[in-house]
């Protein structure tokens, strides 16, 4: 008990200027710097406290997405500071290892300061992370990459309007990190990168120019049991993957990089040097997620339908009401949500759900067992028009959270519900 960890954070929302285009200045939000957040670590059992401070002229929150905390701390829309307030928060870290990250949530104006720059990466660690031998030194071979898309401006301002389409903003400009045209020199050796889709709106289906494999290692909320070979990996906007490319077995001698195979853009050209790196390597078991034989029998006791484009969106036929609570849960009770999508006449659309406060499982995919790289902790998940995903959905703490696709625009547009854990 004594060796504990109390770890202090100040968290400050603030609105700053940026230089994404050489010589020109673009008025943009952060956290603690101009643009985007730090990288925010906590060990598995730290006892933490973070001092938020909103030092915009607007309101805002500070939502931990995909952490286990109680619904005071999780920053949903009814925990908004006014510009200048601050509040403490504290919570415990109970789950595993994971990239998680954390961005703003006030209502109707969530995916605006999401897109303005709000939002920063959270890494648990633990014993198992640190024993795995998994490529670890950050920013030499175990990298964070935020995707994101913007629109700019004639004068390189950010332009919400701009980029604003049918089904939420869709930039025309690729950014990573906040980055311009950003090229990663790594070594001839595996190199761990942390993927997540940050952007508003925009799939990104990540691959390898060459059509070279590499590895999946861990979801949303966790590592995987072993190692996922893929050729390509979807991300709907918010979810997360860390795979792992081994550059000591890919031909350097061609110009190499990551695409989006949604438009066959290039994201990140790789510099490989000629040096060999350490020998890191990625062990066959890496975790131990089960899904229960119990689980698996569990009626369905919520059912959740998605439905809808544009400001037309509703789950189960209704849009958010911050007033009405749509479900109740018991602490630490395993419930089965059914999330149907269901379509239109336009045939639908792609919607990612996400429900915060917890880390869930995906026991079957229109009654199919979820493929290899799913079969980890969730807290996003793409639901395809007419698909069926049932979920196994655990609450460790109390209070009110959201539920609500992450497409920004639909969740401001009403695609959200509440569910109360008691
Ligand atoms: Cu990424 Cu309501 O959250
Ligand atoms: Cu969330
Ligand atoms: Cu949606």
């Amino acid at each position: 008990e004594n060796d504990k960890e109390e770890v202090v954070y100040t968290v400050r929302a603030q609105k700053g200027e940026t230089e994404i285009f050489d010589g020109t200045k673009t008025k943009t939000y952060g956290y603690n710097g101009s643009f985007l957040g730090p990288v925010i670590r906590f060990s598995k059992g730290d006892t933490v406290k973070i001092r938020t401070i909103n030092e915009l002229d607007e309101e805002t929150t500070f939502h931990w997405h995909g952490l286990e905390v109680s619904g005071e701390a999780d920053g949903g829309p009814h925990n908004s500071l006014k510009p200048g307030e601050e509040e403490l928060i504290e919570f415990e870290v109970t789950q595993e290892a994971s990239t998680l990250w954390f961005h703003p949530h006030p209502e109707g104006k969530t995916s605006e300061q999401v897109y303005n720059g709000l939002a920063g990466l959270i890494y648990i660690e633990d014993d198992n992370s640190k024993s795995l031998g998994l490529p670890d030194e950050y920013g030499k071979n175990d990298i964070p990459l935020i995707f994101q898309d913007k629109t700019f401006d004639d004068e390189k301002q950010l332009n919400y309007s701009a980029a604003m389409n049918e089904d939420g903003t869709i930039g025309d400009t690729s950014l990573i990190n906040g980055t311009l045209n950003s090229e990663l020199t790594v070594n001839k050796e595996k190199v761990r990168l942390r993927l997540l889709n940050g952007s508003n709106a925009r799939n990104y289906t990540f691959k390898l120019n060459t059509g070279d494999s590499f590895v999946q290692v861990a979801t949303d909320g966790g590592f995987l049991n072993e190692p996922a070979t893929l050729n390509e990996i979807t991300l709907t906007p918010s979810e997360r993957a860390e795979i792992v490319i081994d550059f000591s077995q890919l031909n350097t001698e061609e110009e190499l990089a990551l695409i989006n195979e949604e438009d066959g853009s290039i994201l990140l050209p790789f510099d490989v040097t000629d040096q060999r790196g350490e020998d890191s390597s990625i062990p066959e078991e890496m975790n131990d997620f089960s899904i229960t034989e119990e689980e698996m029998k569990l009626p369905v006791t919520k059912k959740v339908e998605l439905f809808g484009m544009m400001d037309q969106v509703t789950i189960n036929g209704k849009k958010f009401d911050r007033e009405r609570i749509d479900f109740t849960q018991e602490q630490g009770v395993t419930e089965i949500w059914e999330i149907y999508n269901k379509p239109d006449e336009m045939g639908g659309m792609i919607h990612p759900f996400h429900i915060h406060g917890a880390q869930f499982k995906i026991l079957s995919r229109n009654g199919e067992e979820p493929p290899a790289n799913e079969r980890g902790w969730k807290d996003t998940i793409s639901v395809e028009p007419d698909e069926t995903v049932k979920i196994a959905v655990q609450f460790k703490h109390k209070g009110v959270y959201m539920f609500h696709c992450h497409i920004l625009e639909h969740e401001e547009n009403g695609m959200m519900g509440q569910v109360k854990v008691e």
